[in-house]
C-alpha cells in the first residue's frame, strides 16, 4: 500500500473541510529519535511525572450526568490523591471540585465510589462537617478547641473544574490555562458526538503489571491488530486508518468498521463479520446486493434514517462519523472511542506507588433514546441485560491484577499482552521504541510528556 508517509498517511474522507470533524489535521513532524525506555519502570521517573505532570495537567475526573441532583458526587483519584466532584445545583455548570482530604487530621472525607448528601459531608473520624458549598459547617465539641486552633480550621480546598461535551476535567493548577485551549479541536468533537446526552451504563477497572504509558501506547495505534487481534480484520481497518496529531499532545485515529483490513485476503465477498454489521442495523444480508466496499455506505444510510425516526440529531455527522470509530487521545491518560450510539471514555490511571501497574478503567456511555423501536448496538459488548436507561448509574466493577476486564475478547487479549510487554521494556538490549507512521500518535504523545518532564510546559 502507498502510504503516503510524508502526509501521515491516508484521510478517510479527502473532501472533509477544515472544520469537518472527519478533517485530515496538516502532518505533525515529531522527528525519528528514540526515547530512553526507564520512562516505562523508574521510580524516579514516575516521581517527575507527579511533580511536572500530573499536578498541573487537566485530568478526566468523571461525567457529568453520574451526578443529575444537587447533593450527588463522585470521588476521583489520581495516583495518591484524591478529589470529590459535588453538584451544587440544578445548573449546567453547578458542579464543585475540592480535594478529598479532613482538614483536621487529614482523613479522607468520603470514601464511596458515588453517593448522595443532604446537607454535608461528615468525616467519619470525628465528624466535622461541609457543606457541598466547601464550607466548614461544623466541628465537633468545637468548646474544647483554643481558639487560635479553631482559627485555623479550613473550608474545602477547591480544584479547578471545567466540562466540557458533560464530561468533567479538573486540574490541581492555581493558575490553569483554559480548558478549551487545552483540548483544541477535540473538545468539538467530542461535541458533535453529542456525549452530554449518554450515560455511563457500565464502568469496569481492571489492574494491569504495566506502566500507565505501556496501556497508552498500545491503544493508540492499529499497528498491533494483525497480529493480537486477527479476528478483526473482516470488519475493521488498521493500515488504512487516518490519524491526527493535534497541539498540546492530543492526538487521534479514526478506524474504518464495516469494510475489511486492507490487509485480509478476501476483498471480494461480503464476509460472516460484514454481514454481522449489516444484521447489527436490521440489514438482511441475505438480501444485500453489494460488495463488501458497499456494507458501510449502507450502514450509514441506515443511521441517517434512524437519525430522522428518532430525533437524534445526527444530520450534522458524515459517513465516517456515522460508521467508523474516533479514537481520540485525551492528553495525558485518555483514549475516548466515540460513536454516535456510545462511546467508550478509557483512563489509563497511574497506580500511585508502583510504576509498573495501571488501572484500565472504562466507562461505557450509551445515547438513551425513549422509543422502544432503538436498540443499542450488539457491537458495544455490553451483557445481556444490561440497563441502558440511564436510570440508574452501575457501580464499577473491580477486576484483580491479571483477571482480564471482561469487556470482550480484544480487551482480554490486550490485558494477556500488555504484562508480557512490561517485561521486555526492561531488558537491558532494548534501546527504545522504533515508531512508525502508523504509530505517530505514540512519539506525538511522548515528545509532548517530554516538554512536560523537562519543564518546557
Ligand atoms: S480527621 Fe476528620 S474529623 Fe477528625
Ligand atoms: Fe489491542
Amino acid at each position: 500500500m502507498d502510504y503516503n508517509l510524508d502526509q501521515g498517511g491516508p484521510a478517510l474522507n479527502p473532501e472533509a473541510p477544515d472544520s469537518a470533524a472527519d478533517h485530515k489535521a496538516a502532518y505533525v513532524d515529531n522527528g525519528t529519535d528514540t526515547k530512553d525506555p526507564s520512562r516505562y519502570y523508574s521510580a524516579a521517573y514516575k516521581a517527575r511525572e507527579w511533580e511536572r505532570l500530573w499536578s498541573r495537567v487537566w485530568t478526566i475526573a468523571g461525567v457529568a450526568s453520574d451526578i443529575p441532583e444537587t447533593g450527588d458526587f463522585l470521588t476521583y483519584d489520581l495516583l495518591h490523591e484524591s478529589f470529590i466532584i459535588v453538584r451544587t445545583g440544578p445548573g449546567a455548570a453547578d458542579i464543585a471540585a475540592y480535594y478529598n482530604v479532613c482538614g483536621h487530621r487529614g482523613n479522607r472525607l468520603v470514601q464511596a465510589d458515588f453517593g448522595r448528601v443532604s446537607g454535608a459531608f461528615t468525616c467519619p473520624f470525628h465528624s466535622w462537617q461541609w457543606t457541598i458549598d466547601g464550607a466548614l459547617a461544623h466541628v465537633t465539641d468545637a468548646e474544647t478547641f483554643r481558639p487560635e486552633v479553631l482559627a485555623q480550621a479550613p473550608d474545602l480546598v477547591p480544584v479547578s473544574l471545567g466540562i466540557v461535551a458533560g464530561v468533567i476535567f479538573i486540574t490541581m493548577d492555581e493558575n490553569p490555562r483554559p480548558l478549551r485551549d487545552f483540548l483544541g479541536p477535540v473538545a468539538d468533537h467530542m461535541e458533535s458526538f453529542h456525549v452530554d446526552k449518554m450515560n455511563v451504563v457500565r464502568h469496569v477497572r481492571s489492574e494491569w503489571a504495566a506502566n500507565w504509558k505501556t496501556g497508552i501506547d498500545a491503544f493508540y495505534e492499529t499497528y498491533h491488530l494483525g497480529s493480537v487481534h486477527p479476528q478483526t480484520q473482516p470488519i475493521m481497518g488498521d493500515i488504512n486508518c487516518q490519524f491526527d496529531c493535534y497541539p498540546n499532545g492530543m492526538s487521534r485515529m479514526i478506524v474504518p468498521i464495516g469494510q475489511p483490513s486492507p490487509h485480509f485476503p478476501d476483498q471480494e465477498t461480503v464476509n460472516e463479520g460484514l454481514q454481522y454489521m449489516l444484521n447489527s442495523v436490521g440489514l438482511e444480508p441475505e438480501a444485500f446486493k453489494g460488495g463488501p466496499r458497499d456494507v458501510r455506505p449502507a450502514l450509514a444510510s441506515v443511521k441517517r434514517d434512524w437519525s430522522r425516526q428518532f430525533g437524534l440529531e445526527w444530520e450534522g455527522l458524515s459517513d465516517v462519523q456515522l460508521t467508523d470509530s474516533f479514537a481520540t487521545g485525551i492528553f495525558p491518560n485518555v483514549q475516548f472511542g466515540m460513536h454516535p450510539e456510545g462511546a467508550f471514555l478509557m483512563r489509563f490511571m497511574p497506580h500511585p506507588d508502583d510504576p509498573q501497574r495501571f488501572w484500565y478503567d472504562t466507562m461505557t456511555l450509551v445515547r438513551h433514546v425513549d422509543n422502544p423501536l432503538f436498540k443499542v448496538p450488539d457491537w458495544m459488548g455490553l451483557p445481556e441485560g444490561t440497563d441502558c436507561s440511564g436510570r440508574e448509574r452501575p457501580d464499577i466493577e473491580r477486576k484483580a491484577t491479571g483477571e482480564p476486564p471482561e469487556l470482550g475478547l480484544v480487551l482480554d487479549q490486550d490485558s494477556e499482552l500488555l504484562p508480557v510487554v512490561q517485561k521486555g521494556l526492561r531488558s537491558k538490549a532494548f534501546k527504545g521504541p522504533l515508531w512508525s507512521e502508523q504509530e505517530q500518535r505514540l512519539r506525538h504523545f511522548h515528545n509532548e510528556l517530554d516538554r512536560y518532564i523537562e519543564g518546557e510546559k
